[in-house]
């Protein structure tokens, strides 16, 4: 899909690689922008619209998709990332509300317009929704899950005609993984090249070097394979469902 003239929506736009989400947008003729955050900022561009958006607060969800007329672009970036230990429930709980269900619910907001665009969803990812890291494993849980439910609304939606990316993210140099010493690559390089996967028509996208060493062993690999044997099982009738 190409930007040009697209209206794109990104959530947790206000740092790190939302904020270069929306200016990779801009950058590539966008016609809209809608910047959606927690606290959000204005814009000097015109063509970025604010919008007030807590992921984990379903009152807000609503109101935030009743602003928005139409939609090509969804872009599920929000995302919390903490160390934990697998002792504690509530870290558990904290990464599962933004990082599975606040993309759950914004992407049921959002599905009416994007089913009219024939649009696409774009689910910001990890390499650890492949692969537990056991210093986070609460969030490699909820990354994990978040890949899993990307496969299922991938089938689910294909006979609406709306596709679903998984973006699969190496370490990119945010506030997010500020005090891991790693090579990490820009906010603005992965932006850029999540859009080139995109326009591509890429449903896995590997868009930093550290993803991208596996992005072949990945697409001929077996669980690539189980994902399209699952996927036939989707009834014609009910993929076509509205
Ligand atoms: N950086 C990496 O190495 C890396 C690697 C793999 C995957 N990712 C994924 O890439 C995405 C962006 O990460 P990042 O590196 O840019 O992280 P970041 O710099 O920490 O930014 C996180 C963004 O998510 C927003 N957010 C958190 N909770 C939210 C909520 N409840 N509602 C709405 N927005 C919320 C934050 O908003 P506030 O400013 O309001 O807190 C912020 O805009 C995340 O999904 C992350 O898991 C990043």
């Amino acid at each position: 899909m190409n930007i040009t003239n697209k209206t794109v929506l990104v959530t947790g736009a206000n740092r790190g690689i939302g904020q270069a989400l929306v200016n990779e947008a801009l950058r590539r003729g966008a016609k809209r922008v809608y910047a959606a955050a927690r606290s959000p900022q204005p814009n000097a561009d015109k063509r970025v619209t604010p919008l007030t958006l807590d992921v984990t607060r379903v009152a807000q969800i609503q109101p935030a998709a009743a602003e928005v007329e139409t939609l090509d672009i969804l872009i599920n970036n929000a995302g919390v990332a903490n160390y934990d230990d697998l002792t504690n429930l509530d870290a558990m709980e904290a990464h599962l509300a933004v990082n599975l269900f606040g993309t759950w619910n914004v992407t049921r907001a959002f599905l009416p317009l994007l089913t009219r665009s024939k649009g696409a969803i774009v689910n910001n990812l990890s390499l650890v929704s492949l692969a537990a890291l056991p210093v986070i494993p609460a969030y490699s849980i909820s990354k994990a899950a978040a890949f899993n439910m990307t496969q299922s609304l991938r089938a689910l939606l294909a006979g609406q005609g709306v596709t679903v990316h998984a973006v699969v993210l190496g370490p990119v140099d945010t506030d997010m993984n500020r005090g891991f010493d790693i090579p990490k690559a820009s906010p603005e390089s992965a932006a850029r090249n999540i859009f080139d996967g995109l326009e591509k028509g890429e449903e896995d996208i590997f868009p930093d070097p550290a993803s991208l060493s596996i992005a072949e062993g990945w697409r001929a690999g077996v669980v690539k394979t189980l994902e399209r044997q699952f996927a036939a099982f989707v009834p014609q009738n009910a993929a076509n469902a509205g």
